[in-house]
Parts: structure tokens; C-alpha cells; sequence
């Protein structure tokens, strides 16, 4: 039987996100077992940057509920996350928990090509920020089929699902999660990976700063990602990064750890550190 996992990165207790991952969710028409994590509940420290888990079949070191949410990540079929917008970007957690994956190329294995859906709250219109496009990383970096990234207007708890357009494309959105659905990027976002914005390059060119494919900006004002070859998130590339790339500046590092330290040295003692009293 089929396992799905909710993701609900809102304290909010039956606020939009976990409505509407709940929708979603509860429109499967597939047999499956449901399961739902609050993010905000747990856990979940700081990435503490020993790439320790780089190395394969290591686990992350931190004591904490990442490996947790991970394994249930790994063993389910499809992921629906529910992040709100939190000053233009996603909620804090939802980036908390991308830091954490610098091990996935431990996890790819259980999660390439497995549906996952983004559905964000935001509650006050033109304020989404970049929101679309960094709640893309995770996913990304999990290499899932991306099913829909779907920002919704809703200020209020609940607000989300007064619309009846809302309900009828959750409820499509739980119908089409295990059918052949995939994102199809709007004619203004990155064609390779549904991002929204783009940096402005020389002559014309713009770069997607999520997977970095390049294209052309016409007089017209339409985009041209046509002699575009290039996207961060392909197998190649993200085994290049990650297999290689990361694992040589820990070598780097390694050769050059004492080196390093005489920089560190002359900071050593300046410990202007505050704390609160406990
Ligand atoms: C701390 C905080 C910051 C917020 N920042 C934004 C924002 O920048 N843009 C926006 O559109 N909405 C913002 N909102 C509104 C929420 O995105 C909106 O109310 C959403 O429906 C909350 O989802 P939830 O009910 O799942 O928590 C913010 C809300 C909070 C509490």
C-alpha cells in the first residue's frame, strides 16, 4: 500500500497550510496510509557544517528529530508540504530542514522521481517574495517530481478553503498526485525548474539563480531558454557537486586545516560572545 506524508510547516494549529494539506491529502483516491508531521513541533537544529553525512551511508550526527523526519520522508510515496509565506520567503523551518540535506545524496535513492507537492499560504497580496522559488530547493535537492507549486491567497486561518476554486483544485491535486502530473512552468518562469525570479545578466541574458539555466530576455519582453543546457539539479550535476566536488574541499580542508588555524589565531580571543543568563 501507498505511504503519504503531510508536512506542515505552521504553528498554526488548523491554519491554511495544514488544511490544505489535508485536502489534498484526503482527495487520494489510491488505497494508501497517511501520516502528517508538524515541522514546527520538533526539533530541528542548525546544519552545524561537519559533512559528516557526505560520506555514504552516514547519517547526520546532530541529536535531534531531522533523521526522523527524513526516514518518514524516505519511506513514503508522495510528499505534500504545506509552508507559509514568512516575510517573502518561506517559513524559517522549511529552510532550517533544506540546510540539513547536505547528505541527500544518502536519501535520492528512496525519494528520486517520488511526487512531492508545495502548496503556500500567504496572506497579503504582492508580499510572496521569493517564496516560489526557494521552496523549490527541497525537492530539487531530493530530485522528486515536482507536482505543483501552488502559492494561495489566505490571510485568515481557514481562509484558504472558503474559495470553492481552492477546494476543487485540492481536491485535483489529491485525484492527479499519483498519475503522470508534473509542474509545467508558467511562459514567466524558469522553464527547466518553475522558479520566478531571474538575475539580470549582460546582453540580454538571465540566469535562473535556482538551477541556474540561462536564457534570453527578447525586445518583446518574452524569455528564450531554447539553447538553454544547463540545470544544477540534473543527476550529473548534482553528483558532480556532491560526490566530488564537496568531497575534495573536505580534502582541501583537511590539507590545509593548519594553515587555516594561523588566520583564526589573531580572533581566537576576541570573545565579545553575549548569552542570556539561564
Ligand atoms: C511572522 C509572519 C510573517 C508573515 N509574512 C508574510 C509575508 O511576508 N507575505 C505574506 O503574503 N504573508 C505573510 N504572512 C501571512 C501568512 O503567510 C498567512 O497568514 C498564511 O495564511 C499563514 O499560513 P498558516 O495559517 O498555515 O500559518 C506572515 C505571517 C506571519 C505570522
Amino acid at each position: 500500500m501507498k505511504k503519504v506524508l503531510g508536512l506542515v510547516i505552521s504553528n498554526r494549529k488548523l491554519g491554511n497550510s495544514e488544511i490544505l494539506v489535508k485536502e489534498i491529502m484526503s482527495n487520494i483516491p489510491e488505497e494508501c496510509t497517511r501520516e502528517l508531521i508538524r515541522l514546527t513541533d520538533l526539533d530541528i537544529k542548525p546544519c552545524r557544517a561537519c559533512y559528516r553525512c557526505l560520506q555514504p551511508g552516514e547519517s547526520c550526527a546532530i541529536k535531534d528529530d531531522f533523521n526522523f523526519v527524513i526516514e518518514r520522508i524516505r519511506e513514503a510515496d508522495a510528499l505534500i508540504i504545506g509552508v507559509p509565506v514568512y516575510f517573502l520567503g518561506p517559513h524559517g523551518y522549511y529552510k532550517m530542514l533544506t540546510d540539513r540535506l547536505v547528505g541527500a545524496q544518502n536519501y535520492v535513492h528512496h525519494t528520486k522521481g517520488k511526487p512531492c507537492v508545495i502548496v503556500m499560504p500567504y496572506g497579503s497580496m504582492g508580499w510572496e517574495g521569493y517564496s516560489k522559488a526557494a521552496s523549490l530547493v527541497f525537492p530539487k535537492l531530493l530530485r522528486m517530481k515536482l507536482v505543483d507549486c501552488w502559492l494561495v491567497h489566505s490571510t485568515l486561518p481557514g481562509e484558504s478553503l472558503l474559495s470553492p476554486k481552492n477546494i476543487s483544485y485540492a481536491k485535483a491535486l489529491g485525484r492527479e498526485l499519483f498519475n503522470e502530473r508534473e509542474y509545467q512552468a508558467g511562459s514567466r518562469e524558469c522553464p527547466v525548474c518553475g522558479s520566478d525570479l531571474f538575475r539580470f545578466l549582460n546582453d540580454h541574458q538571465v540566469e535562473c539563480p535556482i538551477c541556474g539555466a540561462r536564457g534570453i530576455l527578447k525586445n518583446n519582453g518574452s524569455l528564450d531558454f531554447s539553447d538553454s543546457d544547463y540545470n544544477r539539479f540534473s543527476d550529473q550535476n548534482m553528483d558532480e557537486h556532491f560526490n566530488n566536488w564537496l568531497l575534495e574541499m573536505k580534502e582541501r580542508f583537511r590539507a590545509q586545516k593548519e594553515y587555516l588555524k594561523e588566520v583564526q589565531k589573531s580572533y581566537r580571543d576576541q570573545s565579545w560572545w553575549i548569552k542570556p543568563l539561564r
